[in-house]
């Protein structure tokens, strides 16, 4: 079994943004795409609202950028979110060309759906598995494509660059992958290397997402010494299904956009109070007001209504979320349905321009795993499945352009195991995950204060020490290496909550409940790769 490759571009993560990638570059280039578990694990099965672009006459791309702006509370870029918007339509285009059946009314025509902070029915969905549809699809696709290489149980361990290979130049020439099926890692040589790793929202206790969403893409780049930003805005999604043995279960904003409302334990509305725009309020304003609620009250969950509507119109649009409900007792036709927030969204990441390049030569960023400038502080619903399909085409294309120019990777060493041992010890661990996890929902959550921030980065240093010995001494294994990138997530989460000294869209600190006249980025810069102060 060969325990070293070298294709012409390494893709890590196969979900919206890897897949794309992939399926818009050049038949002659000879690619990988890796992922951690199944080519299907990662958050993007499991979207479900949908896909937002301007398909209706009514509509247009300022009121989309307008909302966008809106939304993400002044920090978006115009030029990402223009750039990202105006190549909405095509994007779609070409998901539909790909095959993907998305949802259509009695004439045929897309059925748009509505989601908070949209001002229009801009929402195209695949009933409420919008995720499945362009997962299953994408990975049919690739799968059928004789130059990509699709190989699952794959975990990435680190990049490897020029620096650490003591060469000349910035440049990414491969990274050292962990093979879960025989647990040696593997030496990948590429010529281009493209993170499409996903987000980081395992960093809390409760969360939307599935387990892998440990952000070390974000982690990687950091090592290698891409400069991250943002990363203080993690989003919260305000309607995660409560219920004992309901892990990570999300209730769509769409139920919301289809005229759901939220009520109090006594069946009462509040979110009118919070906001004019009541349910179809910004993620980040419903989720805070829900919080709120549920301090004030003691409970530890509210309500998500929809019953008021007619049980066929329930049953089909939402059609996954009836049968998950029913599963656990709840027939969201006749009962409302039990909700809490979780985290959901990492709207930072790694620094990227537009073609998704990043600051290391040859390795590009896309997906939730990157940073754009599109999401400001507080992403909308339904963009993010936009943004991987808009810049992992616009990678796609900036990689086909260069790929005559760019010569094969450097020799690398294979990976040396030869100075570590297995783990003798693996509650360490464990306990370690669940503290991090724990520290992270309560200090550096929805609502957060200078002291509580203190708290946690105390924390997090003792962690990162604690795990940097124990990576180490033993050899690898995933928890070990979710747990060592999930340090350096919370810690870079941290920092960057510290040296924001206002409340601006999810960030939310109650020392500082105003906003800063200056509007600016939070820049992290990797400590050995300054050049001069942050
Ligand atoms: P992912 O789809 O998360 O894929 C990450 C990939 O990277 C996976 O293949 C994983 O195995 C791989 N990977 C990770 N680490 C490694 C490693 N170290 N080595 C190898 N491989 C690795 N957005 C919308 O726009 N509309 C929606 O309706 C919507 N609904 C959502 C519902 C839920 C429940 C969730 C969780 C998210 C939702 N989102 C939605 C957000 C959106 O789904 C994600 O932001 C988007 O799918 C991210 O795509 P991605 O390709 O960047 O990453
Ligand atoms: C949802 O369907 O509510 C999730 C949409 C998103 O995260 O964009």
């Amino acid at each position: 079994m060969p325990h070293s490759y070298e294709h012409d571009v390494l893709i890590i993560g196969s979900g919206a943004a890897g897949l794309t990638v992939a399926l818009n570059l050049p038949h002659h280039l000879k690619v990988a795409v890796i992922s951690k578990g199944k080519i299907t694990s990662g958050a993007t099965l499991w979207a479900q609202g949908g896909i937002a672009a301007v398909l209706d006459n009514e509509d247009s791309v300022e009121n989309h950028i307008r909302d966008t702006l809106s939304s993400g509370a002044g920090l978006c870029h115009e030029d990402a979110v223009r750039f990202t918007v105006e190549h909405g339509r095509e994007s779609i285009e070409w998901l539909i060309d790909s095959g993907v059946n998305f949802t259509r009314d009695e004439n045929a025509q897309l059925h748009l759906t509505r989601e908070g902070g949209h001002s229009h029915r801009r929402i195209i969905h695949a009933a409420d598995a919008t995720g499945h549809a362009v997962s299953s699809t994408l990975s049919q696709q690739a799968a059928a494509r004789e130059n990509i290489q699709l190989m699952e149980s794959r975990v990435a361990v680190d990049l490897i660059t020029n620096r650490k290979l003591l060469l000349p130049g910035n440049r990414c020439v491969g990274a050292y992958v962990l093979n879960l099926d025989d647990n040696h890692v593997e030496l990948f040589r590429a010529r281009f290397v493209v993170i499409a790793t996903g987000g980081a929202s395992k960093a809390y206790r409760y969360t939307s997402n599935p387990d892998g969403a440990s952000g070390d893409g974000i982690a990687m780049a950091w090592r290698a010494g891409c400069r991250t930003a943002n990363m203080e805005f993690n989003q919260f999604h305000p309607t995660c299904l409560y219920h004992p043995h309901a892990k990570s279960f999300l209730i769509t904003e769409a139920v919301r956009g289809e005229g759901g409302y939220l009520r109090l334990p006594d069946g009462s509305r509040f979110m009118d109070r919070f906001d004019a725009r009541a349910e179809l309020a910004p993620r980040d304003i419903v989720a805070r007001a829900i919080d709120h609620e549920m301090k004030r009250l003691g409970a530890d969950h509210l309500y998500l209504d929809i019953s008021h509507k007619p049980a066929d119109f329930i049953r089909k649009h939402f059609p996954t979320i009836y049968e998950k409900c029913l599963e656990f007792g709840i027939d969201i036709t006749s009962d409302p349905i039990p909700v809490v927030p979780a985290a959901h969204y990492t709207c930072g990441g790694i620094m990227t321009d537009k073609r998704a390049r990043t600051d290391v030569n040859q390795l590009y960023a896309v997906g939730e795993a990157a940073f754009t400038g599109l999401h400001g502080a507080n992403r909308m619903a339904s963009n993010s499945l936009l943004e991987c399909l808009v810049y992992g085409r616009a990678a796609a294309a900036d990689i086909a352009r260069r790929a005559a120019d760019i010569p094969a990777p450097p020799n690398a060493p294979e990976w040396d195991e030869s100075q570590v041992r297995d783990s003798d010890e693996d509650v360490v661990i464990s306990h370690n995950w669940d503290e991090l996890r724990h520290f992270m929902w309560d200090y550096v959550g929805i609502v957060r204060t200078t002291k509580r921030l203190q708290r946690a980065k105390h924390r997090i240093d003792l962690l990162s020490r604690e795990i940097g010995e124990f990576y180490s001494n033993y050899r690898v294994s995933n928890d070990l290496l979710e747990l060592r990138n999930l340090v350096t997530i919370a810690d870079l989460i941290i920092c960057s909550a510290m040296q924001r000294n206002e409340s601006r869209g999810l960030h939310y600190t109650l020392d500082y409940p105003g906003l800063m006249h200056e509007v600016k980025d939070t820049v992290l810069v990797p400590t050995s790769f300054r050049t001069k102060s942050p």
